[in-house]
């Protein structure tokens, strides 16, 4: 079995994507999460970028014990100094640092050479090596970039001393032939090419990145660059999870990672749940409908043999068939371990609160399901924002305008307003507009019943534009029109400092 590194970067490229950002405690807590699950890489930031990325870097060194914490940079000797810095803490440790490397990158982005980017790739990767042994390289837009150049930059940057080259599609453009091709020729023309470790960094713009990955790692690639639920950059990254399972579900490809596959489930729903990004319904691995069976012929398939219709057993990732169900004789121990299967562990105290939470929904719903149990964790944290709901009241109805009352608590002070609008939630959130003077437009308003039921809380997702920013906010309640003022106010929060 060959060994394929994990290096995750949820929590840098990720964490990139508009409205998604975390705070440091959050971050800590994702980057315990993937330690747990058994990554070998947590590139941790862009310390240049941002004080905050800076404290992250620094924090999840701390936090975590043995995976390498990584830490990305351009190639400016200011971006490696300041990233040498803030990995001082790390058990382990990696600088990510590079350049691109296609006609685009070289001509339009850099005005500059092939020579003189060589160059540069040459000075940066032995610049970092003067503070960390393990430094990787990458050739941005390498999907673009002509082979025999891309293997001239890679063969300079290893006798430079890069531990490991970074290939990345950064634009998502490359079929996955191609890929695995450019891979190859890279493994068959590089002088030195077994002193280093190819990575694959592929970005999902056409629907291709789980393929190109595995594309890369059939013709040599030994590190591949993902994020869970495939989180990232416009249309994402490699997804952790599907690399992980496609390698576990094909053992004749002899390919081993340390990833504990248990752990899948609940760090899909953690960090869906923290940067409220919803995971698509029919999403690989983590879908909410990846391993249900909804028509006659395949239930009865699968009643008759789990693997007539199933290449995965539910439990391998960490999805537990067999939860108990909650119902308000539930006690403290079923929420906890419900909690903990979605990734949520709460201090006892915490729990007490929830469980009061919970007791009264229990006493209006008769089965509390999964996405009640995230929203009474969520509804946690909503209690320290900066602008919170104090009340809403809505007229609404056939034939009369929808009239809404809203009363705001900003920062302990409490502001009321009144408004009508075309149906409740309109009104409602011209009654906050009317409190918080932000010019903001919603871009995306998602509202989804979770099961059955005329008593289900529903789910809103709402992504807020301001100053040309999505800001993304969540919420769930059994009134909709309460979860979509919520969710407006939770956006809001997010850039209301
Ligand atoms: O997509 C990309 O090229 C990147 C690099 C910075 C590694 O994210
Ligand atoms: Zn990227």
């Amino acid at each position: 079995m060959d060994k394929l590194f994990i290096f995750d970067t949820t929590l840098r490229d990720g964490e990139q994507v508009p409205g998604c950002q975390l705070n440091t405690i959050e971050k800590i807590q994702v980057a315990q999460a993937l330690e747990n699950l058994g990554v070998d890489i947590i590139e941790a930031g862009f310390p240049i970028s941002s004080p905050g990325d800076f404290k992250s870097v620094v924090e999840i060194s701390k936090a975590v014990t043995w995976p390498k914490v990584c830490a990305l940079t351009r190639a400016v000797e200011k971006d490696i100094e300041v990233a040498a810095e803030a990995l001082k803490y790390a058990k382990h440790k990696r600088i990510h640092t590079g350049i691109g490397t296609s006609p685009y990158h070289i001509q339009y982005k850099f005005n500059s050479t092939q020579d003189e980017i060589l160059e540069r790739a040459i000075a940066c990767v032995k610049y970092a090596k003067k503070y960390v042994e393990d430094v990787e390289f990458y050739c941005e837009d390498a999907g673009r970039t002509d082979n025999v150049y891309l293997a001239k930059v890679v063969e300079a940057v290893i006798k430079a001393g890069a531990t490991v080259v970074n290939i990345p599609d950064t634009t998502g453009y490359c079929l996955p032939s191609e890929y695995g091709e450019k891979i190859r020729f890279l493994m068959e023309n590089v002088k030195g090419i077994h002193n280093a470790i190819l990575s694959t960094h592929c970005h999902n713009d056409l629907g291709m990145a789980t393929a190109n990955t595995i594309s890369g790692v059939l013709n040599g690639a030994r590190q591949v660059e993902v994020t869970i639920n495939g989180i990232g950059e416009r249309a994402g990254n490699t997804s952790l999870e599907e690399v992980a399972m496609i390698l576990k579900s094909h053992k004749e490809l002899s390919i081993n990672t340390n990833i504990n596959t248990k752990h899948i489930y609940p760090i899909s729903r953690m960090v869906s749940s923290l940067m409220n990004m919803p995971v698509q319904p029919n999403k690989a691995i983590v879908g909410r409908n990846a391993f249900a069976h909804s028509s006659g012929i395949h239930q009865d398939g699968v009643l008759k043999n789990r693997e007539s219709y199933e290449i995965i057993d539910p439990n391998d990732v960490g999805l537990d068939t067999n939860t108990i169900a909650l119902t308000a004789r539930s006690g403290r121990a079923a929420l906890k371990h419900r909690l903990s299967i979605l990734g949520v562990e709460l201090s006892q105290e915490k729990l007490d609160g929830i469980y009061e939470e919970f007791l009264k929904l229990a006493d209006r719903k008769k089965d509390i399901n999964d996405d009640d149990v995230l929203m009474l964790a969520g509804k946690e944290r909503a209690d320290k924002q900066r602008i919170k709901l104090e009340y809403l009241q809505v007229t609404s109805g056939v034939g009369i305008q929808s009239v809404a009352s809203v009363c705001l608590n900003i920062a302990g002070e409490k502001f009321e307003a009144a408004a009508s609008g075309n149906g409740p939630v309109d009104a409602a959130i011209r009654a906050v507009k009317q409190i918080v003077h932000r010019k903001m437009t919603i871009q995306e308003f998602l509202i989804q019943a979770i099961n059955k039921g005329s008593d289900d809380v529903g789910k809103v997702h709402m992504q807020v534009e301001h100053n040309g920013v999505n800001y993304y906010g969540f919420s769930a309640n059994t009134d909709i029109v309460a979860a979509s003022i919520e969710a407006y106010i939770d956006a809001i929060n997010k850039f209301v400092k």
